[in-house]
This record gives C-alpha cells, sequence and structure tokens, in this order.
C-alpha cells in the first residue's frame, strides 16, 4: 500500500505537492489544542500497518515540537509499520557547542527528543557547522535534500553576471558550490557575532568584481542582520544592489521589512519554510528523500 502523508498545520502545500509528485495518499487527522495549550491529536485516516511520513517545518520549535513529537508516538501506538518525519527547515542545530559557561549543546537534546518518536528523518541543508553529520546527534537514518543546485538554477536563470558572496565561513560550502555549478566567480566575508542582533562583517578586496551582480547567499535568514552588515558593506564597496537569497526563510519580527529596505533588489528563498519571499520549490527532492527511507526501511530496493 502507498505512503500516507499527515502535515502538521502551516505545511499543507508542501505535504500536497509530495503526494501528487509521488502519488502518495494524503492523510486526514484532527490536530488542535486543548484550551489549556495541550496538543490534541486524533487521526481520522487508517494507518495501522501503513507507511506514515508527517511533514512538519520546524521554525518557531517551540510551538511545534511536542506536538510533532506526539502525533508522531500516537500513530506508532496505532500501529503505522513505520513513521518518517518531513522537516524541511530544522530546528536547534545552531546551539552546536557550549558557547559559554552554564550553556548545553541544545541541538543534542533536541536530536534525541526526535528520533525517539520516528524511525527516519529527511530535512534540508542542516546547519552542519560544529556537528559535522546529523548521524553525529540524530539516533536514526536520516537523508539530506542540499538546496545548492536549485538556488544555482534560480540564480542562473535570473542573475545575469552574478557574483556568489558567503556572508561568513560557515556559508562557503553552500556559496562554493552554487558557484561552481553556475560557473562564476564566489567570495566569502568575515562575519562576528556580538549577539543575536549584533553583527559585524569585513569584506575582503572585490574590485574585480565591481561589473558583477552581488548575489548573498546564506543558509538562514533569521534576524537578517548579517545580511544587512553584508549589504551595507558591499554598497560601501561601490557594489550595485545584491540579491539576498536564502535557503530557510526564518524572519523573526521585523527583518524582512528591515532587509527589504537596505538597499538590495529582491530577497528569495526556497519553500523549507513557508513565506512571501519563497521562489524555489523544493518539494521535489524532498519528496524523492522521503520515497528513498520510505523503501530503504520495507526492504524494497532502493534504485
Ligand atoms: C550562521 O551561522 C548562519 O549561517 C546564518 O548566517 C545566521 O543564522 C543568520 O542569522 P541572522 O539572520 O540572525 O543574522
Amino acid at each position: 500500500m502507498n505512503p500516507i502523508v499527515f502535515a502538521m498545520q502551516g505545511n499543507e502545500h508542501m505535504a500536497a505537492r509530495i503526494c501528487e509528485l509521488r502519488g502518495w495518499e494524503l492523510g486526514s487527522w484532527e490536530m488542535r489544542r486543548f484550551p489549556d495549550g495541550e496538543s490534541f491529536v486524533r487521526y481520522l485516516s487508517e494507518i495501522k500497518g501503513r507507511d506514515v511520513a508527517i511533514v512538519c517545518s520546524l521554525d518557531r520549535p517551540d510551538e511545534k515540537a511536542i506536538a510533532l513529537y506526539l502525533a508522531a508516538n500516537v500513530a506508532r501506538e496505532l500501529g503505522a509499520r513505520q513513521v518518517g518525519l518531513v522537516i524541511p527547515y530544522l530546528a536547534y542545530m545552531r546551539q552546536d557547542i557550549r558557547f559559554h559557561p552554564g550553556e548545553g549543546i541544545t541541538a543534542k537534546y533536541f536530536a534525541r527528543l526526535l528520533s525517539g518518536a520516528c524511525d527516519w528523518l529527511v530535512t534540508v541543508d542542516p546547519h552542519l557547522h560544529r556537528i559535522h553529520s546529523l548521524d553525529e546527534v540524530y539516533q536514526v537514518p536520516t537523508r539530506i535534500v542540499h538546496a545548492a543546485p536549485h538556488l544555482a538554477e534560480w540564480i542562473g536563470v535570473q542573475v545575469a553576471h552574478p557574483l556568489l558572496v558567503g556572508p561568513d565561513a560557515e556559508s562557503e560550502q553552500w556559496v562554493s558550490e552554487v558557484a561552481g555549478v553556475i560557473g562564476c566567480p564566489f567570495t566569502v566575508l568575515q562575519k562576528t557575532r556580538y549577539g543575536d542582533s549584533e553583527v559585524t562583517v569585513t569584506v575582503p578586496g572585490i574590485d574585480r568584481w565591481r561589473d558583477r551582480t552581488p548575489v548573498l547567499v546564506d543558509d538562514i535568514a533569521s534576524t537578517a542582520r548579517t545580511m544587512m552588515a553584508a549589504v551595507a558593506r558591499l554598497r560601501e564597496a561601490g557594489m550595485v544592489a545584491p540579491v539576498c537569497v536564502a535557503v530557510h526563510a526564518l524572519f523573526s519580527g521585523t527583518a524582512y521589512a528591515d532587509l527589504l529596505a537596505s538597499g538590495i533588489t529582491e530577497v528569495v528563498s526556497t519553500n523549507t519554510v513557508t513565506h512571501p519571499s519563497n521562489r524555489i520549490n523544493l518539494a521535489a527532492p524532498i519528496a524523492a528523500a522521503a520515497d528513498m527511507l520510505f523503501r530503504d526501511r520495507s526492504g524494497k530496493v532502493v534504485p
């Protein structure tokens, strides 16, 4: 029997696209909150013996993670053959080290929580920095969808004569790959973060690329202070207004409006987090990754 897919609130479009692409069934459930704020889930579709995927991007994770955890556990208890989590944006990957005494490595605890509730997990470009592989913290099989080829496709078509710019050392992994696919130059800036919203960026000499359009590429835009600091330095260096490309459009508070007003031409993101800047649709590679994991787990041969 085909897999059945359930969408947490806000993930309906991604879940529906995945089902359309693969011919899977879109499941029906009741998911709501009790008056006291606790989460309630009731599966209306039959899932006994079925391969189940739950789609839930984890922007604003503290509002969603417990409901996701409960939904996955209920599916198991109701006899699902396997329960996979499709989490286009995987939260809690940035606190991957004890930055200051008294802190914890919350990436580990969060991974333990999710690993205890599912058989596998698919995500898109998790923030792997000091943790080098999801296997270091997740105890279930995982697959990562890389946004780079899809970013490259969009930039290659939409931006003439680009110069790819990574705002910090961590971004080099995406920027170099995207630039390689497009066949354009790239440079990486140096960033220092002093607090949640305090970021400074320095730009190495880019005079030789003055005739190109800078395209800032980062995995996450949250306060957008990283992108805004980079935009300011690029403009000071005499570059034309940049295009900003983020994989995960978290955009807290007024960040999106602030970035739009900072002297850029456009903000573009993938649809891992539903946002007005979404231009790059990753439903197809996400569906393919989920399909691989379903097949691995059910013992079918993966082509
Ligand atoms: C940092 O490690 C990430 O790659 C991003 O640069 C960062 O998360 C962006 O955050 P913000 O938008 O708050 O500056």
